[in-house]
């Protein structure tokens, strides 16, 4: 049972996609045009159709394949799929006298979808197109001030749509909408996290029958779920590889070690240190280092897969969104395209290392992920963690690296991103790091005077990670941390905090 949603090419499609899993129900994104029999095999108890750049009457616009507006379930059209709806009806569509854009107050709404709402209802307009004219058994159901026909309703056919965009959070009572559509289409609400893992597991035995799995972990909490879910699936076919570069933070790769083998992953850690030490050593240029970190993570990877292997299958949790953005829709004729960057992900394996994928994560959401990771008991500090980039702390040490800058830098952020945690600020705040500046700086400690390093620390707040703003700390925190830092780690006496956004600054310093 699911709401399958044909997506027109709305940049909001997969945010439709998500709210309907965040009200209990399945639903999953197709190809606007996706064949009857493919969408047939979802089984849909309903269908969305989104929102798109195209317009209706153009000769190119994408439609849905013959049928699919016959099929006996409710139908809801979204902008683009409103007007499509109309226009098939009989209805006419036609351009707007203006673009309308942003938040429009409904000045009236009724009728099924609107059940239960009452009060202001602020909807999100983005739209070039109207519908002009109604087609016959449709009735207006609801209207802003600059558009008569923001929302439309056949109650016979059960065909549904709306101008506006009830999937955005600039719809407010959009979700409530949503959960009235679920009830129109007669969708229990009982997905929940529960339910995909067992979906997942069974998925990813009928993908790999007996074959043996290769994952590399991270000690983040997509690879480390992956890992619990993979050994729950395959147990003993997987091999996971935790490659230690040197790079990570105080106690990570214990931290990881104790999550995971306790139940049951067979995880093998490799030492690498020395390795990437040697690669790195006298290299300041960021990209250098960038590009160094991937070729010895590639080498120690391989090595690792002929001494375990053969194996058939390399597992990546490969996330929904990375999904969508890269090939423009899930299933969508073009996802060879995602497998490509997929591949890239890990850096371009040999062709003698041609494995087939598993990417079980393939159409979750992160916080989808984080409650899997919950069920499947990985601990708190590794399911809630911030992101942690792949080149680790080489890339929080201002130029040239070393063992003891290194070993400086981790108790720095020891420190700071404990503090975080015993003062309750650490989940407010997206990314927290830092960093260890070349700065040398004089200072007095006691009657003596002192010549070391200057750290920076650095907290941000961000939906996406591709804009964030500086995390406001409280003054009284970040004292504490500069007493506590300057205090403990006797190669630092100057702490600043990093107070630029993103644009202009990046969230790293390198
Ligand atoms: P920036 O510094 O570009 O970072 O604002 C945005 C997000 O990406 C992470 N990041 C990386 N992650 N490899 C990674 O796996 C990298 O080379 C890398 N560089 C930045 C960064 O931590 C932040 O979350």
């Amino acid at each position: 049972m699911s709401v399958v949603i044909l997506d027109f090419g709305s940049q909001f499609t997969r945010l439709i996609a998500r709210r309907f899993r965040e009200l209990g129900a399945y639903s999953v994104i197709l190809p606007g045009t996706a064949s009857l029999e493919r969408i047939a095999q979802e089984n849909p108890q309903g269908i969305v159709l989104s929102g798109g750049p195209s317009s209706v009457y153009d000769e190119a616009a994408p439609r849905p394949a013959a049928g699919v507006l016959d099929l006996p379930v409710p139908i809801l059209g979204v902008c683009y799929g409103m007007q499509f709806l109309a226009q098939q009806a009989g209805g006419t569509v036609a351009r707007a006298g203006r673009r309308e854009y942003g938040k429009a107050d409904l000045t009236r709404y009724s009728g099924q979808l609107f059940e239960g709402i009452a009060g202001e209802f602020v909807a999100w307009m983005s739209h070039s197109d109207s519908v002009t004219a109604l087609p016959a058994g449709y009735e207006v159901v609801a209207e802003t001030l600059d558009t008569p026909v923001t929302a439309i309703e056949n109650n016979v056919t059960r065909r549904y749509g709306v101008q506006f965009h009830p999937e955005v959070v600039h719809t407010p009572k959009g979700g409530q909408l949503l959960a009235n559509f679920l009830g129109i289409c007669g969708i229990e609400r009982d997905w929940n996290a529960e339910h995909i893992v067992e979906d997942l597991i069974e998925g990813v035995r009928a993908q790999v029958g007996d074959g043996r799995v290769l994952l590399a972990i991270s000690g983040g909490v997509d690879s480390s779920t992956l890992g619990l879910l993979l050994a729950r699936a395959v147990g003993e076919k997987l091999t996971a590889v935790f490659i230690d570069h040197g790079l990570l933070r105080l106690g990570e790769r214990e931290q990881v070690e104790a999550a995971l083998l306790p139940l049951g992953v067979n995880l093998i850690t490799v030492d690498a240190r020395t390795e990437f030490m040697g690669a790195l050593t006298g290299v300041s240029d960021p990209e250098q280092k960038r590009k160094i970190i991937g070729r010895e993570f590639i080498r120690a990877f391989e090595r690792e897969a002929r001494i375990h292997g053969p194996f058939d299958y390399l597992a990546q949790g490969t996330l929904y969104p990375d999904v969508i953005e890269s090939a423009g829709g899930l299933h969508s004729e073009k996802s060879g395209a995602a497998n490509i960057k997929s591949h890239h992900n890990v850096g371009g394996l040999p062709d003698d290392l041609a494995f087939k994928l598993v990417e079980p994560f393939r159409t979750l959401f992160k916080d989808e992920v984080r409650e899997i990771a919950r069920l499947l008991g990985l601990p708190e500090h590794i399911r809630m963690r911030h992101p942690f980039p792949g080149p680790g702390l080489a890339i929080r040490v201002i130029g040239a690296i070393s063992e003891e800058k290194l070993d400086i830098l981790r108790r720095v952020d020891d420190i700071f991103i404990s503090g975080l945690r015993e003062f309750g600020l650490y989940d407010g705040c997206s990314q927290a790091l830092a960093v260890l500046t070349p700065i040398q700086s004089v200072g007095v400690m006691g009657d003596e005077r002192t010549y070391s390093y200057t750290a920076a620390l650095r907290a941000v707040t961000t939906d996406d990670f591709m804009t964030a703003e500086w995390a406001r700390l409280p003054y009284d925190f970040l004292a504490t941390m500069s007493n506590r830092i300057v205090n403990h780690v006797h190669e630092i006496n100057r702490v600043v905090y990093d107070i630029t956004g993103k644009p202009p600054a990046t969230i790293e310093w390198e």
